[in-house]
Formats: C-alpha cells, structure tokens, sequence
C-alpha cells in the first residue's frame, strides 16, 4: 500500500520585500483588516460598510459619481466589467497602445464583439492627445479606451484633455488605472472620465482580488439599457427581465453585467452574488490608509495628494539612486508614473538569473519585462506600502552588490548615496 500523501503545513511564506511592478508587500493594517470576521451578506453591518466602501473611493477616485463599487476579481476584472457592460458586438472601439495593458484593453474589446481600432506607439512613449483626436475623428467610436499608467513600460498616458476630446466626438472615456492610482494624480470627473478601474496591488498597499471602479451617468444610462436580471431574482411579479430597452444587445455575461452588480450595491440589493467580504474589507481598509494620509497642518498636504507626494518623492530618490549604480533608465522620463522605473539591464547581465540572485540572497524582488522589452529592461516598483525610506535604501544595497557580482564596475555606495542626496534635496528626513 502507498502511504497517504503528506498534507502541507500551514501557510508561511518566506519574507520578502517586494519591489517590483506588483503586487508589492501589503500593509500590515490591511492584512488585519481582512482577518475581520463576516457578517451575513444583508447585515446591517455589511450593507453600511459596503456604502462606506463607495464613498472612501469616490474620494480615491476624485468623483461624485453614485456608481462607484467594487467587482470582485483581480483588476482586469474590472476592465472586463466595464467593457463588457458598455460595449455591444459591432460598437466601435478606440483603443491607443503605448504598452501590454493597451493590447489587453483591445483583446477584451475584441472578446465583447466590438470593432476595435487600435493606435500603437513604440513602448517607452506615450500618445500626444492631437494624434488620439485625429484617431477620435476618423473612427467615431463609441468608447475611447486608454490605459493610465501601463506597467510594462512605467510610463503614464496624460489624460487630462482626453475627456474633453472624447465627448466632443461623442465617445464615452475608459482608462484602466491599475497601476497608476494612488501614487499619480489622478481626476476622475476633472478629467472628463465617464469610467476607470484599477486594482489594490499596487499603489493602495493591498493584496489583488479587488476592482474597485466608478461610472459616470451617460456610462451608467448604456449599462442600464443593455443589462438584464437573470430569471429568479427578478421582483416577484415583473413580468420582463428589468432591460432597459427590449432591442439593445444584451451584456454578453452575467457576473460583469454591471447592471445587476449596481443593483446590488444600491437600494434593491438583487442578489447577483455573494461579495467577497473580505477583500471588501482590505478594499475598504485600503482607501481608508490613503485618505488619512498626513496631517494636513500648516499647508502640508491630506489623504491623495500627501500619498502621491510620498510616491514621488520615494521614486524620486529611486531614480537617483539608480542613476548613481550607472543604470540607464528606460522610457520618455518626462510622462513616468511615480512608482515604476524600468532600467536596461547592463551588458553582460542575465537579467532573470540576477532577479534570483536578487531574491535568494536578499529577499527582493524586482520585476521583469514582457514582449519587446523582455530581457532589456528590468521594472523596480517604488508604491504602496513599499514607498519608504527603507525599502529604496535597502534595494539600492542589494543591487549593488548584485551588480558588482556580476563584473559591473559600481561606484562603491553610489546608489545609497545618491538616493541619500535626493533626500536631503528634498528637505525630508522621511
Ligand atoms: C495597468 C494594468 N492593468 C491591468 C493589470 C491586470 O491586473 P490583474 O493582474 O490584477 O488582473 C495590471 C497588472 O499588473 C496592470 O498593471
């Protein structure tokens, strides 16, 4: 007889410090959070938490508006449930690419059925907004579509006069700000955005599983038009299935249709799912961390502007840091999100074989590159719980020591060095 397969120990992973494009260290206070205890799904508990989850991220998010909820998936989850929600097979679709989340927006398009126009630009830049007008123009589509910050190449795509440009040609305006929110400003009624979705992984310190977004009215009026309730949780007594309009295609799946999802969040409460409790929780205490952020005395900043400070003053001192190891960085530096830097890997270095020296010896992780940047650009992430003093400082020693492993001629504490002085230039003990 084979003896029975031994059963796992309990979960203890190995400490590590993670500093790369995500997901990072969660905070400690969030990991508490999700340790909390459940209440029933229609607890008046769980539905005043949930109401407070909306409102903590319409701060996050910069919105008034009323649909602002959490889907519970990963954060391409939330692209999904957006997409899938607004688009109908047919619809047009603009989709400018500057990385490989702009591909990603443009596959789940072409899974909804829609006719998707891509625009692509070399990575490491982003669009100038008259080349998406000319775009906007030509193809007339009903969704302008664009990533925020796309983490393969660290750099973000300015949106501030996208908005504007997307109604005047009659486009409802989606950006995925996975990687972006939270460590970059980030406006998402200034800017004219009718959708935006994003993760916890990165910037908000938390672990993945949870897409919080927000909707505008006119994304919420198609969404209503093309949702349906499914058979058995419709009010008793209605005799359709609650769609807005009998002749719009309906949204192509049941868990993104975000039509029941709003119900459920709202005042009906349908019952579409069970929520994820206790990734509500880390959500919660996610946005919560980043609204309490500083003190706001004596003209210091609060809540996001004091988070997207620290993000840039900690990839600042990155950055500098990285330059003193004689790194060259990659990417249009002028339009690089706070909390990712990608540099080329030096001649000479193996660049997947150095990220497991990395985490073997020191317990850091950095982050690779996909597609054409693979093997050429390594992506050292700088957010979240991570965006400290440090966490830069201590990842700046281990590269060093990597490099020097490796035949790469170091200034002896260049980069602990350098960072050192961008702290000081920035006045902050931090
Ligand atoms: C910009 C961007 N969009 C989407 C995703 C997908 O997120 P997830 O893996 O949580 O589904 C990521 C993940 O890194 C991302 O960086």
């Amino acid at each position: 007889m084979t003896p029975p397969a031994p059963i796992p120990g309990p979960i203890d992973p190995p400490a590590r410090l993670l500093m790369g494009p995500g997901p990072i260290t969660v905070d400690p206070r969030v990991l508490r959070a999700m340790s909390a205890q459940l209440t029933g799904q229609y607890d008046p508990y769980m539905t005043s938490t949930m109401g407070e989850v909306q409102e903590l991220y319409r701060d996050v998010f910069r919105t008034r508006n009323a649909a602002t909820l959490l889907v519970d998936g990963t954060s391409r989850a939330g692209i999904e449930a957006v997409l899938v929600s607004l688009l109908a097979p047919g619809d047009r679709v603009l989709v400018p690419i500057f990385g490989r989340f702009g591909h990603l927006l443009a596959e789940i398009s072409e899974r909804c059925g829609a006719e998707v126009h891509r625009l692509e630009r070399e990575w490491g830049t982003v669009f100038p907004a008259s080349e998406i007008e000319a775009a906007l123009r030509e193809v007339r589509p009903k969704v302008l579509a664009v990533v925020h910050g796309d983490t393969s190449t660290t750099l973000a795509q300015p949106l501030d006069e996208l908005g504007a440009l997307a109604a005047a040609h009659g486009a409802l305006f989606y950006t995925d700000a996975t990687a972006s929110l939270g460590g970059n400003a980030f406006h998402a009624d200034a800017w004219g955005l009718d959708a935006a979705s994003t993760g916890l992984q990165k910037c908000l310190a938390g672990p993945s599983g949870s897409a919080p977004l927000t909707l505008s009215e006119a994304a919420v009026d198609v969404i209503a038009a093309r949702s349906r309730v499914e058979e058995g949780i419709r009010p008793a007594g209605a005799a359709d299935d609650g769609a807005g309009e009998a002749d719009a295609a309906p949204i192509a799946s049941n868990y993104f249709d975000l039509g029941q999802i709003l119900k459920y969040w709202g005042p009906e409460r349908l019952n579409h799912h069970t929520e994820a409790t206790t990734m509500l929780y880390g959500a919660r205490e996610c946005a919560r961390i980043l609204l309490e952020e500083g003190d706001g005395h004596d003209g210091g900043l609060r809540g996001v502007d004091a988070a997207v400070a620290r993000h840039a003053l900690h990839g600042a001192a990155m950055t500098a840091g990285l330059l003193g190891l004689g790194f060259e960085l990659f990417g249009d530096q002028s339009v690089r999100m706070n909390n990712v830097i990608g540099v080329r890997i030096p001649e000479g270095v193996d660049g997947d074989a150095g990220r497991a020296a990395l985490l073997r010896d020191y317990g850091v992780e950095i982050g690779t590159s996909f597609g054409p940047l693979h093997g050429k650009v390594w992506r050292i992430g700088v957010m979240g719980y991570n965006a400290r003093r440090d966490a830069v400082l201590t990842t700046l020693a281990a590269l060093e020591q990597l490099l020097r492993r490796a035949g790469v001629r170091v200034a002896p504490g260049g980069g602990v060095d350098a960072a050192l002085g961008a702290y000081a230039d920035a006045g902050t003990a931090a």
